[in-house]
């Protein structure tokens, strides 16, 4: 640029910036009290106010394929609640009204942390990672429509300051069960949509049980065949083709949420010996089941087909699974003998391992020869069992008394069960992981997952209904440190989320304890 145009440049965009704070709406809040959920760790407020009608253009600073796409939802989220089309200016030097999404490998040492700086003219969203600016911009974004849906003016500021943010714990998750009721990829994305606004990464996919085989298998068709035309209650069920479920896989890499394959082993697996007569040891298929009994069903142990069939299915899964994880079950094998379970299993995990991934499973496992690397999820309601976990291991918490997302609210919740007792927003939200089970070391807990089985759920409302807004909590839990959590703040903070949850069509559930905005 000539010396010339540049300060026609700098002229025309000082008169915008100046023309949009000649009267800048105040913002809703001041940036340190911004209902922000996550809670980040540090948020410093400054004296600015950044109308965001300056902001014309994005601009990327460092190298990552993955910029690209998440640059281009960010603009179309831009245009959507602010009616302004953003520029895509790669690599330009000029920050004055732009939104800069900087990668910086050298400033931190988590993949997520991130720092989102808002100054009267500009937005920097600065990460080590595209990881950690994912995360920033989900903070911006979140700020940007709680202020809206609480302003009374379409005109729209931000308040000035700075967030710097990281996790304090590596996995957050959620569980969703699509064996006991199908839901289909675009229920999928949608729940993957809402777990991405509030900073989850993984999500666990219970893929196959009694009542439902939900993954193509090319080798063992009839999996899907037969074992995938029916649900609970006796509706039709349904399937992932391969193509399905790596359209969710890349959906959900997108918006840096890992899928982490089930498939349940040996028991909870009615529907695959409906399938194949020779799974199981009579040689006589079962029927189909549609109720919601657990503990009756056994892979047989003794029968070198049955290898066969477990290989064939982490090996196709796998190929199709960019994640670290592959989740072999083992929860409730209740007529599979120990030893026999403690068999199978020790093939089961040299199978997991020739196909280079890492196994989990439900705490049950821990009867088997467990590879040192082996996460277990804990599920139990709080016993102590930590005389039994090896000290090793790494654990993810699950306990279904706090994180089943499938337990009542109250008495009076319709949908779900109540079998490890009621779960209201607080007792949800107001626990530690490392403290919830006593002698644990709490250098094992890799962080925490919220699973939703689904017995009484069967479309996305009922997912939504159950999982919002106790997941927003269990996301908290897991992002932010345990020293900066008080219930009562968190419940300030979520009364705004209602709005949020409204504006995206998502039934939640109203709870009491909260005095929603
Ligand atoms: C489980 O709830 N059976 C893991």
């Amino acid at each position: 640029m000539s010396n010339f145009i540049k300060k026609i440049f700098f002229v025309s965009s000082f008169i915008l910036v100046t023309m949009s704070a000649c009267n800048p709406p105040e913002p809703i809040y001041v940036l340190d009290e911004a209902p922000l959920i996550p809670l980040p760790s540090s948020v410093v407020t400054s004296d600015v106010v950044m109308p965001l009608d300056v902001i014309r253009s994005v601009r990327t600073i460092g190298a990552d394929e993955r910029l690209n796409p998440i640059t281009q939802n960010f603009i179309s989220f831009w245009k959507k609640h602010t009616q302004q089309e953003l520029l895509y200016a790669v690599d330009a030097t000029d920050s004055n009204g732009a939104i800069t999404f900087e990668i910086d490998k050298g400033f931190s040492s988590d993949q997520e942390a991130y720092k989102l700086v808002i100054a009267s003219n500009e937005i920097t969203v600065k990460g080590k990672s595209i990881e950690g600016v994912f995360r920033g911009l989900k903070t911006l974004e979140q700020l940007v429509v709680l202020s809206k849906l609480q302003g009374e003016s379409q005109f729209l500021s931000l308040p000035g300051g700075e967030i710097t943010d990281q996790p304090t714990y590596g996995y957050r998750g959620a569980m969703l069960d699509v064996a006991r009721h199908f839901f289909s990829v675009a229920d999928v994305k949608r729940y993957i949509d809402l777990l991405s606004i509030y900073k989850i990464n993984f999500l666990h996919f219970h893929l196959s049980d009694d009542q439902g085989w939900r993954i193509e298998i090319k080798s063992w068709p009839k999996l899907t065949e037969i074992g995938g035309q029916t649900q609970v209650g006796g509706g039709e069920g349904g399937f992932y083709t391969q193509e399905d479920f790596k359209e969710i896989v890349k959906y959900a890499a997108d918006r840096f949420i890992t899928i982490i394959p089930e498939i349940d082993l040996p028991g909870h697996t009615n529907a695959a010996l409906a399938s194949y007569a020779e799974l199981n040891c009579n040689d006589k298929a079962t029927e189909l089941y549609t109720g919601i009994e657990v503990g009756f069903s056994t892979l047989c142990v003794d029968k070198e087909v049955t290898y066969a069939f477990v290989d064939d299915v982490i090996r196709e899964i796998s190929e199709m699974s960019p994640g670290p994880y592959f989740h072999i079950g083992g929860d409730e094998s209740h007529v599979t003998p120990e030893k026999d379970f403690n068999r199978f299993m020790d093939r089961t995990l040299a199978i997991v391992k020739k196909y280079n991934k890492i196994p989990m499973g439900w705490y049950e496992l821990i009867t088997a020869k467990i590879p040192e690397e082996t996460l277990l999820q804990y599920w139990a309601k709080t016993e102590d069992f930590s005389k039994v976990i090896p000290k090793k291991s790494k654990i993810l918490m699950s306990a279904a008394s706090y994180n089943y997302l499938d337990m009542k609210y109250d008495s009076i919740t319709p949908l779900g069960l109540s079998w490890a007792g009621y779960l209201p927003l607080k007792k949800a939200y107001d626990w530690d992981p490392k403290n919830l089970v006593p002698n644990l070391v709490p250098d094992q807990i890799i962080g925490l997952e919220a699973p939703l089985w689904t017995e009484t759920i069967e479309d996305f409302d009922d997912i939504a209904v159950m999982a919002f807004p106790r997941i927003i909590g269990h996301a908290e839990i897991g992002w932010t440190n345990a020293s900066q959590r008080k219930w009562e703040d968190y419940a300030h903070r979520l009364s705004f989320h209602g709005r949020l949850l409204e504006a995206l069509e998502v039934k939640y559930h109203p709870a009491t304890e909260i005095d929603w905005k």
